[in-house]
């Protein structure tokens, strides 16, 4: 198979028309509500949320002062991103297509990660990461939801931290103590973890 025929392998947009999509919380995530408390995420930065489907999170940054980028393989998806901004007289830059071949005019501050990285092919994985740092001015933050499964396949496909740590190097990255990465169960994938973590670009 060839790096272009991993990125689309599972028919997301399908799911969204079906609304079949049991990743969705249908609410905000407990962990950016935990870290918008801790004032993580300050007016005026640039975020982009990668594989964003129908998260609430979008709105909720652009609510919060944040220049915000969604990108979605979906058209489905990113319809119902700009219907919710719309409704809310909010903006955002949405864009349709593969977000890994995507780049910003400028450099970000922020990307908010959540179920993203498992969703995609672990073959694609080290594009993303490398993406990452095109994507990330130094210093910048990767607010990562690294998913905790013990199945073979996906999605979702597992991503145990140890293997972040090898794909998110020190070289490249700065990580959080290990007493700072939270676990935040899942209420549709039968509670399944996401340890949340929040790495520097160095
Ligand atoms: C498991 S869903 C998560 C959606 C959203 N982040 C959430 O938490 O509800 C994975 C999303 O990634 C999108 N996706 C998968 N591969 C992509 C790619 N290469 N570029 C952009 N979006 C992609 C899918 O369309 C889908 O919306």
């Amino acid at each position: 198979m060839t790096l272009e025929e991993d990125r689309t392998p599972f028919d997301w947009e399908t799911r969204f028309r079906d609304d079949d999509t049991p990743w969705e919380r249908g609410a905000l995530h407990p962990a950016f509500l935990h870290w918008r408390e801790a004032k993580a995420f300050r007016p005026g930065e640039r975020v982009l949320i990668p594989g964003c489907g129908r998260s609430q999170e979008l709105l909720a940054f652009a609510n919060a002062g944040l220049t915000v980028t969604g990108a979605d393989l979906s058209e489905t998806a990113i319809a119902w991103q700009s219907e919710q901004f719309a409704a809310a007289g909010q903006r955002g830059d949405l864009v349709t297509g593969d977000v890994l071949a995507w780049q910003p005019g400028t450099p970000l501050d922020l990307v908010y990660e959540q179920t993203f990285l498992c969703a995609i092919h672990p073959r694609l994985r080290e594009a993303y990461e490398s993406a990452l740092t095109r994507w990330l001015r130094p210093g910048g933050r990767l607010h990562a939801l690294f998913m905790q499964k013990d199945e073979r396949g996906g999605p979702p496909y597992g991503c145990p931290i140890n293997v972040m740590h090898d794909l998110f190097p020190e070289t490249r990255w700065i990580w959080p103590a290990d007493d700072e990465i939270q676990p935040w169960p899942h209420p549709r994938l039968n509670g399944k973890p996401e340890l949340g973590a929040v790495l520097i670009r160095r």
